[in-house]
């Protein structure tokens, strides 16, 4: 195995060593698979290629102070894919299988695990994607669950440097009433379009509004808004939006801080008087946002507004804070007072 730079990790397809897998086929769950084969064989008239059924979880395993290893809060993935699949009508493992197969993939990639103290962690993807051939519009509980994984370090290219985000006036996420509460892969080819126009203009963040009337702050591309203003942490509530872990845990390490938890719609103007924004996820951990910009059109010069929190790169005292308990607590320098440490011998 080549040497790995652990301090120099990205957020990237690394190939590792070991693919967990399992087909339901005919009512039931095939014995689980280790492979070492990183392909999978499918018929073209798949549902996952014509109709995108597929949708996956992304969690995060860290080797630990104390030199144990855990993966956060793997239970909550487990319940938010039962949710997806239920959405796409495809079969779901059950919480056992889910965590079971999250623990054989890090013990089968135990090489990729980053040693403590280098930032970087050990990224799951569970994988659930349609496999049975069809042409009809119509469920079919046939897929393959796979998880693989990833050593992950900073998903923007540093930790906690804050960057810019865009409001695309001319794009929109999920419809109401659709999909984006879902982890299904395609409300991410959505945004793969929107995305190239705003790198090109040196934007990190695309961030969403509402669709139907485009008054209220839904999430950015990659991960939920939360916004800081006195001692509140605030964040949307909107039925659009996934519903993130890493926000559901920042809600509690910031009541734990003693601050006030607002989850409640956020109108665009409300942006005007946050101190300090940052998007929150299992990849971006939390990604402070220096100042946020209205296109009316991606693709044109026209800024229609901006609005500042902090000079580009430097990172407000909140998030700071915040996320050094968050990782603190998963690099275990800090007590898991909640439990969301899973904790597995490797
Ligand atoms: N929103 C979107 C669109 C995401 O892709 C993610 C990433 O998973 C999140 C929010 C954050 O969710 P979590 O904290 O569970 O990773
Ligand atoms: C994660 O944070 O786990 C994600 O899935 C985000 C990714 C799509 C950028």
């Amino acid at each position: 195995m080549k040497q790995i730079d652990w301090n120099s990790l990205g957020f990237d397809a690394y190939r590792t060593r070991t693919v967990v897998l399992s087909h339901f086929k005919d009512g039931q769950w095939s014995p689980v698979e280790e492979t070492e084969t990183f392909s999978f064989t499918f018929d073209p008239f798949a549902q996952v290629f014509h109709y995108a059924i597929s949708c996956f979880e992304g969690l995060k395993a860290f080797r630990q102070k104390d030199g144990r290893a855990a993966i956060f809060r793997p239970e909550e993935n487990a319940a938010r894919m039962a949710r997806t699949a239920e959405y796409l009508g495809m079969p779901c493992p059950d919480k056992e299988m889910f965590i079971d197969m999250c623990e054989r993939c890090v013990k089968g990639n135990a090489e990729f695990l980053p040693p403590y103290g280098h930032q970087a962690s050990l990224y799951l993807r569970p994988l659930l994607v349609g496999m049975h051939p069809q042409m009809q519009l119509v469920p079919y509980p046939e897929a393959i669950f796979a998880v693989i994984c990833a050593p992950a370090g900073s998903y923007y290219g540093a930790h906690l440097k804050s960057c810019a985000a865009v409001i695309p006036g001319n794009y929109d996420r999920a419809a109401p009433k659709g999909s984006g509460s879902y982890k299904i892969g395609a409300n991410y080819a959505a945004t793969f379009k929107p995305y190239k126009f705003a790198h090109e203009q040196g934007y990190a963040e695309l961030l969403y509004l509402n669709s139907s009337t485009r008054e209220y702050i839904d999430e950015f591309g990659s991960s939920n808004f939360f916004g800081i203003k006195g001692n509140k942490y605030i964040t949307p509530l909107s039925d659009s939006v996934l519903p993130s872990i890493t926000n559901k845990t920042l809600q509690e390490v910031a009541a734990d801080f003693g601050m006030e938890v607002e989850k409640r719609p956020i109108r665009l103007e409300e942006l005007d008087s946050f101190e300090e924004v940052g998007g929150c996820g299992t990849a971006v951990v939390i990604t402070p946002i220096s100042h946020i910009d209205i296109k009316p059109v991606l693709e044109a010069p026209e800024v229609a507004r901006e609005f500042r929190f902090c000079p580009d790169g430097e990172v407000g005292p909140v998030s700071k804070k915040l996320y050094a308990r968050i990782t603190g607590i998963q690099f275990g320098e800090l007590e898991d007072t909640h439990g969301w440490c899973h904790y597995l011998d490797v």
